[in-house]
């Protein structure tokens, strides 16, 4: 049987390299895009081919899709809250522009499929919890608004054209391949457990813990922090749902599970063995206390479950890359 082939957009990235090994093992054909400008080569596979290319570049967008493919994945964009603030012209080039040459570029060579990496950035500050997919949108900051936007650009495509889409809205995506097959740390780590890492590995003395006088059980922020691996096998499930049935929705990719700023120290030190130290510091501007998602939509209809539901067995995969 000929395999299905789908071009995976950002596919160097640290959550687009865990698509495409996903992809692979469910006997897809890939091919990344990708500008290398913050995704690597280490994370490439030799069974994908790989191109190098910009979403900012049309001509060479069309001309790959000319190929043609049966789904895209689309994961390429900046993705730094604070940067987005400062510099919205870049988010607003590379992020919208950069997805209207995509799904442009998909129309005219006739790809009717695309699984879109969307982000729970597009609720803003939440008005309940657990939070589901009917819940108000209002992003408080620019790269969530970009996300919102290309949603709602991919729902009037969906109205106007043979375009069908999933828009997964991530919630905090942490953990590495098990098998250690993804090797490409970020270089400037923004995000809590990659900072947290640092402090574990001695390459920062130590962390700031921002707030600790939120309404929450121990005083700071609480996440969903949901597996990369389990987001992959998300967008699997997505592509076969879009091949077969070709419905477009958005949906929300978390555990169901809240955890606090503090228990991811906690389990770090239990997993790594190592002290970890800290000092609270004020809140960070625009951080909500509590931010989690309910997968029953998900599980519905994309008939998904996350595998790790376990926060230490979580943080394993992160530190096994770092005593491998
Ligand atoms: N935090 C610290 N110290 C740090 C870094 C983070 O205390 O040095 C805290 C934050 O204040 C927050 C929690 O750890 O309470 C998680 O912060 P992250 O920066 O790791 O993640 P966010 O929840 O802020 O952001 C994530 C994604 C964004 C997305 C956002 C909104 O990384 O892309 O969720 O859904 F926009």
């Amino acid at each position: 049987m000929q395999k299905n082939k789908v071009l995976v957009i950002g596919g160097a990235g640290y959550i687009g390299s865990h698509v495409v090994r996903a992809l692979l093992k469910n006997d897809f054909a890939v091919t990344v895009y990708d500008n290398l400008s913050t995704g690597q080569e280490c994370n490439l596979f030799a069974d994908a081919q790989f191109i190098r290319g910009d979403i900012l570049d049309f001509q060479m967008l069309r001309q790959t899709m000319s190929e043609g493919y049966d789904a895209v994945v689309h994961l390429a964009a900046k993705k730094a809250v604070g940067e987005s603030m400062d510099n919205p012209q870049k988010y607003a080039l590379n992020n919208l522009n950069g997805s209207v040459n995509i799904f442009n570029a998909m129309i005219e060579t006739g790809i009717k499929n695309v699984v879109f990496s969307s982000s729970a950035a597009v609720f803003g500050m939440p008005q309940y919890m657990p939070v589901d997919e009917q819940h108000p949108v209002c992003p408080i900051n620019f790269y969530g608004y970009t996300k919102l936007k290309i949603e709602e650009l991919m729902d009037w495509y969906s109205r106007l054209k043979d375009f069908h889409y999933i828009a997964l809205r991530y919630f905090n995506a942490v953990g590495y391949a098990a098998d250690g097959s993804i090797k490409g740390r970020e270089k400037n780590p923004q995000n809590l457990l990659p900072i947290v890492m640092e402090v574990a590995t001695g390459k920062r003395q130590k962390m700031q813990v921002f707030g600790n006088d939120y309404d929450t059980p121990d005083g700071t922020c609480v996440r969903d922090y949901i597996h990369v691996e389990d987001l992959a096998s998300a967008h699997v499930a997505a592509i076969r749902q879009l091949l077969q049935k070709g419905d477009s929705h958005v949906i929300n990719l978390g555990t169901n599970k809240g955890t606090s700023v503090l228990e991811i120290i906690e389990a770090v030190e239990r997993v790594t063995g190592r002290k970890i130290a800290y000092e609270f510091a004020p809140r960070r501007a625009g951080d909500p206390a509590i931010l989690v998602a309910t997968n029953q939509k998900a599980q519905k209809v994309l008939n998904w479950q996350p595998d790790y539901v376990n926060i230490d067995e979580i943080i394993q995969t992160t530190w096994n890359l770092e005593v491998k």
